[in-house]
């Protein structure tokens, strides 16, 4: 964690670059918070509305992300349909068993790989595992975006922070945070970026509405401190993880389906709402351009059906308690497809932090010494 990882990194320039994609990492060392299932989604909306997108799979020890990949691709096969696809790259982690060589060559093999898709894409997505890996360290270096999906779970909410039980005050950043903050200098000195994490609640639920109020009350306190945006985040949605295996999502099946549920619109709503959070010119701009045609589609279109048992109203009540910041914006457009139709036949129905102030060990981190200052 401590080591400098990238005073090594290349810097030789891919040779004639048409472009200089934006990055986004998903990122957080607890596993299972949904990451893969938020790449997906990202990675397919961006498509949708006519992004080219690399994507960069460094959890090579599950490839979940390459799996859905290969699932759709095969489901193109089979059905005979055309869908966009990003340009895919699965980075193995080294074999080599000295440390330091290792970490050179996932470093030298991570670079080339992220040279070859930022230069013809507009978008890089990269999903990394739910552990503390050299590589995982490296990729949200090269971040433009980090987003940090967690379970709305104060079990979850240790990746960010330890939290007094009793109290709710924050006792102290978590490893991950020390880690972006370090990661956030790497890139400073390296190249004079900034890294911009955005922290998102997942599988929110209505049923515990205090465990909620909490969740969003410690959150917002963190964000403040410890330096991440709070993003709208996804509802607990039968929707956002049924059609892995076909290698599909909600957004593949919305346009030219002729019947939807609201837990279909809710969902893909979500992840507007997500896109929008980045507030990336070029996205504002599509949205901002294609917005009324799709409200006006939502409109006619939307019918409730049964299959899909996650609840309309489990989605407005998050987005509107956690992101009361974000700017109302237009819908999104995703241009229909003759194959969607086929798709839906195919697809199921479906307080400030309060660093320990009679803290007996010394501060050392660079985060902790930052939270002290911001303290007095
Ligand atoms: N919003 C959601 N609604 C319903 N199911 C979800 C949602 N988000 C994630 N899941 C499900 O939770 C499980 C874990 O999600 P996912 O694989 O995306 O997490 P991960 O962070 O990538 O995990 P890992 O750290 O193991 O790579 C999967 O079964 C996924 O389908
Ligand atoms: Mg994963």
């Amino acid at each position: 964690m401590n080591q400098p990882v990238f005073s090594s990194v290349p810097t030789a320039p891919v040779s004639a670059p048409a472009k200089n994609a934006h990055v986004i990492v998903l990122g957080n060392e607890k596993g299972g918070s949904g990451k893969t299932t938020t790449c997906m989604h990202i990675i397919i909306s961006l498509l949708r509305l006519g992004f080219s997108v690399g994507s960069i799979d460094i959890d090579s020890r599950q490839r979940s992300l390459s799996r859905y990949l290969e699932n759709r691709r095969q489901t193109m096969l089979k059905e005979g349909v055309s869908l966009p696809q990003p340009q895919h790259i699965v980075v193995q982690r080294s074999p080599f068993n000295i440390v330091a060589e290792a970490e050179a060559d996932d470093l030298e093999r991570f670079t080339r790989a992220l040279e070859r898709v930022k230069a013809a894409n507009d978008f890089v997505v990269i999903d990394s595992p739910g552990s503390d890996t050299y590589l995982a360290r490296v990729a949200h270096a090269y971040a433009d975006n980090v987003i940090t999906p967690i379970n709305d779970s104060f079990v979850d909410l240790d990746v960010l922070a330890t939290v007094d039980g009793q109290t709710m005050k924050i006792i102290k950043p978590s490893i991950y945070s020390e880690m972006m903050w370090e990661q956030k200098l790497h890139r400073a000195k390296r190249d004079g970026g900034s890294i911009e994490w955005i922290v998102m609640r997942n599988r929110l639920s209505n049923i515990d509405a205090k465990n909620k109020r909490f969740m969003t009350q410690v959150t917002g306190d963190l964000s403040r401190r410890i330096g991440f945006r709070v993003a709208p985040g996804f509802s607990e949605r039968v929707i956002f993880r049924e059609m892995f295996l076909q290698g599909l999502t909600v957004l593949d099946i919305m346009d030219g389906a002729g019947t939807i549920s609201m837990s279909h619109v809710a969902a893909r709503q979500e992840v507007r709402d997500l896109l929008r959070t980045l507030k990336i010119a070029a996205i504002d701009e599509k949205l901002k351009k294609t917005g009324k045609d799709d409200q006006d589609d939502d409109d006619d279109s939307v019918e409730e059906t049964a299959a899909v048992p996650a609840a309309p109203e489990a989605v407005a009540a998050p987005v509107a308690e956690i992101a009361k910041e974000q700017p109302a914006a237009p819908e999104v457009e995703i241009a229909p497809k003759a194959d969607d139709k086929v798709l839906a036949a195919i697809a199921p129905q479906a307080e400030p932090v309060v660093v320990k102030e009679e803290a007996k060990e010394p501060v050392h981190s660079p985060l902790e010494k930052h939270l002290v200052e911001l303290a007095g």
